[in-house]
């Protein structure tokens, strides 16, 4: 028998296969978009192309972030005419959408014939090697959330999907990530770019205020490379209905680790009043700064694509 959710998506596949040109209507490759990164959307086809709002879509739970513009995009990537699906701007749990309605783009993803996902993020950095504009290929997470119970696979399970306890210890694919470390050996960076590759761990946490020094400290501690605010309740709706996983997160702004200036140090040196504001306040992660970074990588994976031997959408 059909749960509600099955019910809901298929309706909402039912109103996609009414609008979707016929040709694109089977992507084998879906895309979520993070925050400041829908410029990958410039990356499909101009023809063919079709895009529908996520409010148009029944049941699609709307997105209600600034710079995210809430569409679902398909087309055809260069050069093998590749079908794809993209969410261009993201659904977050810190929007107050429940864990589970994250699951439904996914799913319906699922339904469409997508067999591989990939996920792109902006995230605050906490390993110390790594620097703003970096890329890190994920390989593994911490879901502190999901740790706790707030878990989007949480409830009745969705059979005609996955199991009841799916496995997250190979969530990431380990060939896509061996192709992506060895595609971006391939590009050209000459072109002035700094960006590294990295490859680790990211940290899911609710949002939507940033971590605190200490927070951020906690995260390191446990082995986290990267914290965000998303991606996680994507990838575990994607593995338990098999998909494919790669997930790629852009690093917008490093979190700060080091304790702040002490208010009970009366003796701390130059601690002038304007000393003091200043060292609270620098290293504070701000949305603009994310959206920038994102929008400064996504002109760079412009200038990429024009180099030869370029093979990957970044
Ligand atoms: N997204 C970008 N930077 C972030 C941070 N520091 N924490 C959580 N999510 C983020």
């Amino acid at each position: 028998m059909e749960n509600a959710t099955s019910q809901r998506i298929a309706e909402a596949l039912h109103y996609l296969q009414a609008k979707v040109p016929p040709k694109l209507q089977q992507p084998i490759i879906g895309i979520i978009c993070g925050s400041g990164l829908n410029g990958l959307a410039e990356a499909v086809l101009p023809e063919p192309r079709f895009e529908t709002l996520y409010t148009d879509i029944p049941h699609f739970p709307p997105s209600t972030v600034q710079g995210h513009a809430g569409k679902l995009l398909f087309g055809v990537f260069e050069p093998d005419a590749l079908p794809v699906v993209l969410m261009v701007g993201r659904i977050h749990f810190y929007e107050g959408h429940s864990i589970q309605s994250i699951t439904f783009p996914v799913r319906l993803m699922k339904r469409l014939g997508v067999d591989t996902i990939i996920v792109t993020n902006a995230a605050g950095g906490l390993n110390e090697d790594y620097a703003v504009g970096d890329l890190m290929v994920l390989n593994d997470h911490i879901n502190l959330a999901g740790l706790a119970g707030i878990h989007p696979l949480r409830g009745p399970n969705a059979d005609d999907f996955g199991v009841r306890f799916p496995a997250l210890s190979d969530a990431y694919d380990l060939d896509l990530r061996r192709l992506v470390h060895h595609l971006w050996k391939e590009l050209d960076r000459d072109a002035g770019s700094t960006r590294r590759l990295r490859e680790g761990t990211y940290a899911f946490v609710g949002g939507p205020s940033y971590e605190t020094r200490a927070e951020c400290r906690i995260l390191r501690r446990l082995g986290a490379d990267v914290v965000g605010m998303s991606t996680v309740p994507e990838i575990i709706a994607a593995r338990h209905c098999n998909m494919r996983v790669l997930a790629i997160s852009l690093v917008t702004n490093n979190a700060l680790l080091e304790a702040g200036p002490r208010g009970d140090d009366v003796q701390i040196q130059g601690s002038s009043r304007q000393d003091l504001t200043k060292a609270i306040q620098e290293g504070r992660a701000n949305h603009d700064e994310v959206i920038d970074a994102g929008k400064k990588a996504a002109r760079e994976v412009q200038v990429s694509r024009t180099a030869p031997n370029q093979g990957i959408i970044i």
